[in-house]
């Protein structure tokens, strides 16, 4: 192996830096070459890309978004696509990929194999954790530190209020980041799509109705993890005001989940992370992703990434509902 590529794709999750850091420093000290594709996907289809070294990732392991840019590219689930970016990979002499993303980005690292013989590794990089094949995904743990830090001041004036408060999350189907931010703002409830799949109104008024008789009840606060609403986090609020006659208010966090610097966790994880994928290509493996599972770097397919829906935390959730 001379020469690898690096790119990120999918939406960008704190950490992808260090971890595209990670991967050039450690191609560099094993004597590889390492070109970054920008705006992912897409990059290898336009033959966009730049030299990386050393002095290219230099002081980034602190800062959000990425310096690769990103993308959702549709157009790669085409096979002339696919075969275009094995052609472009071909050219460049590229003998291994890292790409960090989700599990779409996975999808494509699938379907680019079918026409490409060089080696792919991928790492999980999503604030929404929903990759199974590791405990933790790159960008999980500040995303939720940024959620929480706007709760607790919702938790503010909720409490000025003795209102109730609908925090929306992101997550898009799953209820990681809504459990951990209810757990971390001590929340009355959360909706997540794991477990509320079929919500009622009628249900949640109840609910927030029994809180609201408790000594603790003056403001109430409910993570809801996006989409679980047909209508969203604002129509959920009128309802919910219409049916209890609390003052009911939703606040949506949206992007703001998905910048700023990285956490301690974030960091470490993705440097691990990266540092594993490249010695891992080095090793001749292939199609696989990056996973760390009780503190210990492994591997797991990539065809298998988006088999299953990853389980939410029993313990978690048990820990949860007790307290609300
Ligand atoms: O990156 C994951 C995610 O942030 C989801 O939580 C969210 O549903 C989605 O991306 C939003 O995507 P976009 O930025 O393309 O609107």
């Amino acid at each position: 192996m001379k020469k690898i590529a690096v790119l990120t794709s999918g939406g960008d999750a704190p950490g992808m830096n260090a971890c595209i850091r990670a991967v050039v420093l450690t191609a560099k000290a094993n004597g590889l070459n390492v070109v970054g594709y920008q705006h992912g996907y897409q990059g290898l289809l336009d033959q966009d890309y730049v030299e990386l070294d050393e002095l290219g990732v230099d002081h980034i392991i602190h800062r959000g978004g990425t310096i690769l840019r990103t993308a959702r590219c549709k157009a790669f689930h085409e096979d002339g696509a696919a075969q275009q970016a094995a052609q472009n990979l071909n050219a460049l002499n590229i003998d291994g990929l890292v790409i960090i993303g989700g599990d779409g980005s996975f999808r494509g690292a699938v379907h680019l194999s079918k026409y490409w013989n060089g080696k792919i590794i991928g790492c999980p990089g999503t604030i929404d954790n929903d990759i199974d094949g590791t405990d933790a995904t790159i960008g999980y743990y500040t995303a939720i530190d940024t959620a929480l830090n706007a709760i607790d001041k919702v938790r503010d004036t909720a409490e000025a209020f003795d209102r109730v408060f609908l925090v929306e999350v992101m997550g898009r189907h799953s209820g990681f980041i809504a459990l951990s931010c209810a757990i971390g703002s001590g929340a009355e409830h959360v909706l997540v799509p794991e477990l509320d799949k079929q919500l009622s109104i009628g249900d949640l008024a109840e609910k927030v109705k029994t809180i609201k008789q408790k000594p603790t009840g003056t403001s109430t606060v409910i993570i809801v993890a996006e989409n679980i609403w047909p209508n969203g986090v604002h129509d959920l609020s009128e309802s919910l005001q219409a049916q209890t006659g609390f003052e009911c208010r939703p606040v949506v966090l949206g992007h703001v989940q998905r910048g700023g610097s990285p956490v301690s966790l974030d960091r470490i994880l993705a440097t691990e992370m990266g540092v594993f994928a490249v010695e891992s290509l080095i090793k001749g493996e292939h199609g696989m992703m990056v996973g760390e599972i009780n503190h210990k770097m492994t591997l797991f397919p990539l065809e298998e990434t988006g088999n299953k829906t990853k389980r939410l935390d029993d313990y978690l959730v048990h820990a949860q509902r007790l307290m609300s």
